[in-house]
């Protein structure tokens, strides 16, 4: 039997004979006395095997190489002043072997070195293909390890501390109606029926409301077919709750509580509660972006009154035609950035016209306090429309001005574009910060221009601000995202939990109650039963643990993740399937493979 993992043994632990399992690091040969790094998830220890002191285990440990499965019998024992090593908590202590037995060899080459001593950056499809090995990997070994403890402390609060009940819900199921695609699976007794996987467990959560269990939460598993990120993934996991009585002050306090009690228990951190707040609208003002990264400045300045009539055209008609001139501020911007990059072929332009711009003007104040800028700008602005320009952007010697003009959408795209991009070339992202904050009062729908309809912003079980119910079209919704250092780690919103209003909102998306009754029926003739006031939210497991792992990719965080092209390198799924199978689903497939 094991008696220790190698990571735990320290000092205490000299002089007891312990049994270890794990993996060969690495082996040294010092002058005929082998020393053996042996790995497991705990981590590393070192093992020594002399020809004095341990001639039985030299023979063994002699014949070993890299990711080679040992059992190692031994004497904890210090080690002496010149070979301690304080980058490893292993680092006072080795053991003497007295015995090594080989459990299993390698016998293939190893398509990397999974060595922790090992620093160059292996190419991620291999990772993939070979993740088995990637996970002995130290970092992600670390990462599969706190996103374990994240879970554990997220269960214990909850759970202990708030009483909510863990319950499953369906994986084959209906559509949900979070936006993306689903992912179909057919239905062989029922032929020319299919499920959807889940996008989340929103309709299920609600209806456990109904049933009365008051606070529910899930680990949940969800699946959308869509584009995907280095913050996506087409299966991915959810911290998913939903509490009936509660308003959404309350439900945020709750959720401040547990976010700050899962940061107390990983990083060991005291967050400051409240968090800080932002609504929908003031985020896109100031920001372009309805998840900023607060941790810089670099605020946007709307200065659509200023230059409303002015003689520029494109400034003027991008007002006039409901549009917005917003300017993003450099300071330090005018020596730093050259015009070459701000015009067609430039890196800040590219940027730019990526997010829907078709170009950048600029403004550059000289260190000497001259204005130099386009000659459209030159020309066409008033004096008093620069300088009021310059008070409101507090413009100084050095600065860079660059404008967005046009429909506010792209303007707003375009400048939270430049705006992350110039942090980042600035530095002016402090890694060590860590900024939480709600965006609060979202708008109910937003205008989707393909298919010329008003969508849901958060999804159609979203309740209207009560203040904007004559209006549903244009009403503020009772909905609240997290945003963590920029990236949107959470979402929720109080719940329409009356039948009346729910076919409101359903009238505004477009949808008829024909096509309501035949999509969530179930969920509308639940409301007739007795449905409490509730609302919930649901956090992006892998999103989250990404960041506090400080990684930049949810793969990195995830056992076995997709590319970026919905692949699995290593079971390589998806795959084709057998005639006999597709038959017994009723399915033909329609798909020609190219020449
Ligand atoms: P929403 O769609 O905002 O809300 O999702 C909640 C959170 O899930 C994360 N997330 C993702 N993470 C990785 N890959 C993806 N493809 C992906 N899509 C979303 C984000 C997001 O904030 N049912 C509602 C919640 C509710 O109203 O209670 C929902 O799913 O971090």
């Amino acid at each position: 039997m094991r008696t220790y993992y190698c990571g735990e043994l320290r000092t205490k632990h000299i002089g007891e004979i312990v049994t270890l399992y794990g993996w060969v690091d690495r082996r040294r040969d010092h002058g005929g006395v082998i020393f053996l790094d042996l790995r497991d998830r705990s981590g590393i220890v070192q093992i020594v095997s002399d020809p004095q002191r341990t001639p039985d285990s030299y023979e063994q440990a002699n014949t070993l190489r890299n990711e080679y499965v040992i059992k190692v019998i031994g004497r904890v024992s210090q080690r002496p002043e010149e070979s301690l090593n304080s980058r490893i908590p292993t680092g006072e202590i080795e053991i003497y072997a007295d015995n090594i037995e080989l459990l299993n060899a390698v016998r293939k080459q190893l398509p990397f070195q999974v060595s922790s001593s090992e620093t160059d950056p292996v190419r991620e499809d291999l990772r993939l293909k070979y993740r088995y090995l990637d996970l002995r990997r130290a970092q992600m070994t670390r990462n599969l390890q706190l996103r374990y403890q994240v879970v554990k402390a997220m269960r214990r609060y909850l759970e202990d501390i708030e009483g909510f009940v863990e319950v499953e819900t369906p994986i084959l199921t209906r559509s949900t109606p979070e936006g993306a695609r689903d992912y179909l699976v057919p239905s062989r007794v029922n032929p020319g029926e299919w499920f959807a996987l889940p996008q989340s467990p929103q309709l299920f959560k609600q209806l456990l409301m109904v049933s009365g269990f008051d606070r529910y939460y899930q680990i949940a598993r969800c699946f959308r077919d869509e584009d995907l990120r280095a913050d996506r993934q087409p299966e991915f996991t959810q911290l998913d709750m939903e509490m009936s009585f509660m308003s959404q002050e309350e439900i945020i306090e709750l959720n401040e509580n547990l976010v700050c009690h899962v940061f107390k228990t990983i990083k060991g951190i005291e967050l400051q509660r409240p968090f800080p707040r932002l609504t929908y609208a003031e985020a896109m003002e100031r920001y372009g972006s309805d998840k900023p990264d607060t941790r810089y400045g670099l605020e946007l300045v709307n200065v659509s009154d200023v230059i409303k009539d002015c003689g520029f055209k494109v400034f003027r008609d991008a007002v006039t035609s409901g549009g917005i001139v917003k300017i993003l501020p450099i300071p330090n911007g005018n020596e730093a950035i050259s015009n070459v990059r701000i015009k067609p072929g430039g890196d800040l332009f590219k940027e730019a016209s990526e997010a829907g711009a078709k170009g950048l003007a600029y403004i550059r104040v000289r260190d000497n306090g001259e204005i130099d800028t386009i000659g459209a700008i030159k020309d066409n602005l008033t004096e008093e429309q620069k300088q009021e320009i310059l008070r409101r952007t507090g413009a100084k010697p050095g600065h860079l001005l660059l404008f967005g003009a046009g429909d506010a959408a792209t303007v707003n795209k375009t400048l939270d574009r430049l705006r992350q991009v110039i942090a980042r070339e600035f530095g002016l992202i402090d890694p060590d910060k860590i900024n939480l904050l709600w965006i609060t009062e979202f708008p109910m729908f937003e205008w989707n221009a393909e298919e010329k309809r008003l969508e849901a912003l958060h999804h159609p079980f979203t309740a209207p601000h009560p203040d904007d119910l004559d209006d549903l079209k244009t009403a503020r919704a009772q909905a609240y995202d997290l945003v963590f250092n920029g990236f949107e780690v959470g979402g929720g919103s109080l719940r329409i939990y009356q039948r009346e209003i729910q076919q409101q909102v359903f009238d505004a998306i477009g949808l008829s109650s024909e096509e309501a009754q035949n999509k969530f029926g179930f969920l509308l003739e639940a409301f007739e039963y007795g449905t409490p006031p509730h609302g919930g939210i649901a956090y992006g497991l892998d999103r989250l643990v990404m960041l506090l792992a400080a990684e930049e990719s949810i793969r990195d965080v995830m056992a076995f993740p997709k590319t970026q092209q919905a692949r699995c390198l290593m079971t390589d799924a998806p795959s084709g399937v057998d005639a006999k199978q597709l038959k017994e689903l009723h399915v033909t497939s329609t798909y020609k493979p190219k020449a």
